[in-house]
């Protein structure tokens, strides 16, 4: 009985000690998110906080852009775009730090740190890498043609980000557990010399939400099928207007299991809206009236954040006043686990 007490006091101590379990992820800033982003990776990101069960920090990856996009205003307009879209869909600042990579130093410190307890091979067999250098070999090109060391060290980069603020859970798409997986190596060599000083992060491959594009395949920008999120009505319709199908007539039943508009329907409506179309489909529908279907859930859906987000974007003080925020909570943090980082490799005292 006595015994039961002290375990129960031990756990309610615990309890209170227990800091929440660090949740990390990046953004990396490449043009405005599409359809397929939002329901992938923002939707399920913004769930996640909502949660409350993590401490967690989204943070767009500006210097990670930067190995490709080498054009200053594109950049701007880039980072803004990805910010504002994530604060318009919903992510409250007050449960997670929002932050610029690029505003954090105590990452680029970190990062010439780990460079010098990552092999070189491991950077060698970097997909990303290792994709365009065989792209280059296939096609008779110089080997490293096109490829800069900020390429080259991709990996190395986001292990900073990842460790400098001790991160427990990493949520990313199935490309990115590699990366997951080299910075889990730098822990190991790291610590194998130093002690229990970085924490390996955990990789939460979130499941693959396939969200066909206008031709069917999956969408993403690199097949040029995507819906962007936040485009003026006119141009979401048209763009709506644009989803292949096929030569049926109007009056002719279709099947709604085997059709791209019912789809994407079905992502943005309740289960008595797609019991109603899945009855006109069987009946006949014209793919015209299946679209402007289509394109009012759409509508009612983004409605709302896009006017947030045209708000933010006319007013980029307003981002940039978030992003500082996140910036001074994450600093201080940053700070002090370098100082700890140092004090072990034998930098500082
Ligand atoms: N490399 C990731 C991507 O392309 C973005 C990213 C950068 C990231 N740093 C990170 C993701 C740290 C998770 C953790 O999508």
């Amino acid at each position: 009985m006595e015994g039961d007490n002290v375990v129960t006091f031990h756990l309610y101590r615990y309890r209170l000690l227990m800091k929440k379990p660090i949740c990390l992820t990046g953004i990396k800033p490449t043009g405005m998110p599409h359809l397929g982003n939002y329901l992938g990776a923002i939707k399920p990101a913004i769930s996640m906080a909502a949660t409350g069960k993590y401490d967690c920090f989204y943070f767009i990856a500006d210097y990670h852009s930067l190995t490709t996009i080498h054009d200053a205003k594109l950049m701007r307009e880039y980072v803004y775009e990805v910010a504002a879209t994530w604060l318009s869909m919903g992510l409250n600042p007050d449960q997670v730090t929002i932050y610029r990579q690029s505003d954090i130093p105590e990452i680029m410190e970190m990062n010439w740190i780990l460079s010098c307890f990552t092999a070189k091979g491991h950077m060698n067999r970097a997909h990303a890498y290792k994709a365009i250098a065989a792209e280059n070999t296939q096609n008779g090109r110089d080997v490293d043609q096109g490829i800069n060391m900020g390429i080259y060290g991709y990996p190395v980069l986001m292990a900073s980000d990842i460790l400098f603020l001790q991160t427990n859970f990493v949520p990313v798409g199935a490309d990115q557990l590699q990366h997951i997986e080299i910075a889990r190596e730098i822990v190991s060599s790291f610590n194998a010399i130093y002690g229990e000083v970085l924490t390996p992060p955990e990789a939460m491959v979130q499941s693959e939400t396939l969200v066909p594009g206008l031709d069917g395949r999956k969408m993403s920008k690199s097949y040029q099928n995507t819906i962007p999120l936040f485009l003026p009505e006119k141009k979401l319709q048209k763009l709506i207007n644009k989803i292949k199908t096929d030569s049926l007539p109007p009056e002719a039943p279709k099947d709604p299991s085997d059709s791209l508009i019912f789809d994407l329907f079905k992502f943005f409506s309740t289960k008595a809206q797609q019991d109603d179309l899945a009855a006109w489909y069987k009946k006949g529908i014209g793919w015209g009236e299946a679209k402007a279907e289509l394109f009012k859930v759409i509508n009612v859906a983004l409605t709302e954040p896009r006017a947030k987000y045209e708000e933010l974007m006319a007013n980029p003080a307003l981002i940039d006043n978030i992003l500082d925020e996140g910036a001074a909570k994450v600093r201080p943090k940053a700070a002090e686990f370098l100082k700890s980082v140092k004090v072990a490799t034998g930098m500082s005292r």
